[in-house]
Order: structure tokens, then C-alpha cells, then sequence
């Protein structure tokens, strides 16, 4: 089967995980926007959605899904999202949208969040995906300078701009060993608005496209 088959299997089988009248979070990527292509076979189910980008927005507008900004909801039922690696305790790297700081925020007002991803993102230690950084324009270099000190080698997204008018810096050579440790030492550098490390708030369940169908993995 391929990478983009078995995307599309996890984020049909995703849609078992919605609750019906609910307000949900949508994330953003080639994984979500099949699942947006199905949630639009229930959109009379679901009031409305948070949107984690610019370009979920308008597939969910096409798919007949209202949508609401976050200050309009006071939680958020379910939040379903993709990852560029996952490890075994569900702690991700997210990013290779652009849209990681939007994710982050909507995960963290989500009660549940249930990654979809195919096979190939699950990993044993994450890191071999450059992590995703978003920085204030004006403090690209600085930042870049002290995720040199991190042991990384930072790379300029050339040409990509975020939904927040910011840049994207990708980090190859990192040693991840503390997830968490490593979110925070990363966030707390002026100029940075959040890193792809969801560590703090990692999912709560992995639904895992593979050749022998969707399997269902929890934190442990
Ligand atoms: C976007 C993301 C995506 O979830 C991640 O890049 C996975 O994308 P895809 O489903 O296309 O493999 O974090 O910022």
C-alpha cells in the first residue's frame, strides 16, 4: 500500500474518534486533509470546528463545516491531527506545515488528540526529522545561533512564511533524549514563537495506518 493509501485509511478511521455535537480541533496536512474530505460525510454532526491553519480552513469551508476561532469555544471535544514522527509515548515532532505553533495552541485547549499518521512516522527516538522551529523574522539569526549551542544545525525554510507572518528554521542533529527538556529549553530562546516538539502535550492516541490495517496505540 502506499504512504498516501494508508493516510487515507487512518484519517477514515478517524472519524469513529469524533463525537457527534461537538465543537472539534482540526490540524493541517496531506494526512488531515483526507480526514476533512470524510468529516464532510457528517458535517450535519459537528457544529463547528477550530482550525490549526489558513489551508484547513478553507478545505473545511469546501467540506460544509462552520468555522469557529478559538476565542469563540470554551473547549474543544477532540483535536485531530498528523505528526512528522511519533515515538512510542506519543510525544511528536510537528511542523512540516508551518502550521506547528497553531497545532499547539489548538492541542492544548483539546480534551483528547488523536494523531493520525502512516507507519513510516513511527519512530523509536524522534530527531531524525529536522525539527520545525517558528521565529520572529528579526530574530533568525540569533535563534539560530543559540540552537547551534543546542547541538543543532539550523536550516532557513527558505521562501515559506507562517500563518503568523513568521519563519520557519529546521533543526537536523539534535539529540532528543529528553522530549520535554528539549521543548522547553528551545521555547524559552527570545525570538522563538514554539518548536514542533509535542512533548508537553503529546496525543493521547495514535491511530497508525500500516499494511495490516488502522492499529490504535496509547502512551505508555
Ligand atoms: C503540519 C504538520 C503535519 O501534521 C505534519 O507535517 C504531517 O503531515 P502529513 O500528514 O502531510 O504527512 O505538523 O505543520
Amino acid at each position: 500500500m502506499s504512504a498516501d493509501a494508508l493516510k487515507k485509511a487512518v484519517a477514515e478511521a478517524a472519524l469513529a474518534h469524533v463525537p457527534r455535537g461537538e465543537i472539534l480541533g482540526v490540524g493541517t496536512g496531506s494526512t488531515v486533509n483526507h480526514f476533512i474530505r470524510g468529516l464532510a460525510t457528517i458535517s450535519e454532526e459537528i457544529p463547528g470546528a477550530v482550525s490549526s491553519s489558513e489551508a484547513s480552513t478553507a478545505l473545511l469551508k469546501d467540506a460544509g463545516i462552520r468555522v469557529l476561532s478559538l476565542n469563540e469555544v470554551s473547549e474543544i471535544a477532540v483535536y485531530v491531527d498528523g505528526a512528522d514522527e511519533a515515538n512510542h509515548h506519543l510525544e511528536l515532532i510537528k511542523g512540516g506545515g508551518a502550521a506547528l505553533t497553531r497545532e499547539k495552541i489548538v492541542a492544548a485547549a483539546s480534551r483528547t488528540f488523536v494523531c493520525i499518521a502512516d507507519e513510516s512516522k513511527l519512530v523509536k527516538a524522534l530527531g531524525r526529522f529536522p525539527l520545525p522551529v517558528e521565529v520572529i523574522p528579526m530574530a533568525r539569526s540569533y535563534v539560530a545561533r543559540q540552537l547551534v549551542k543546542l547541538g543543532g544545525t539550523p536550516v532557513y525554510r527558505e521562501g515559506v512564511t507562517t500563518d503568523n507572518g513568521n519563519v520557519i528554521l529546521d533543526v537536523r542533529d539534535l539529540t532528543i533524549n529528553e522530549p520535554m527538556k528539549l521543548e522547553q529549553a528551545i521555547n524559552n530562546i527570545p525570538g522563538v514563537v514554539t518548536n514542533g516538539l509535542f512533548a508537553m502535550r503529546p496525543a493521547d492516541v495514535l491511530l497508525l495506518g500500516t499494511s495490516d490495517g488502522v492499529k490504535t496505540l496509547k502512551a505508555h
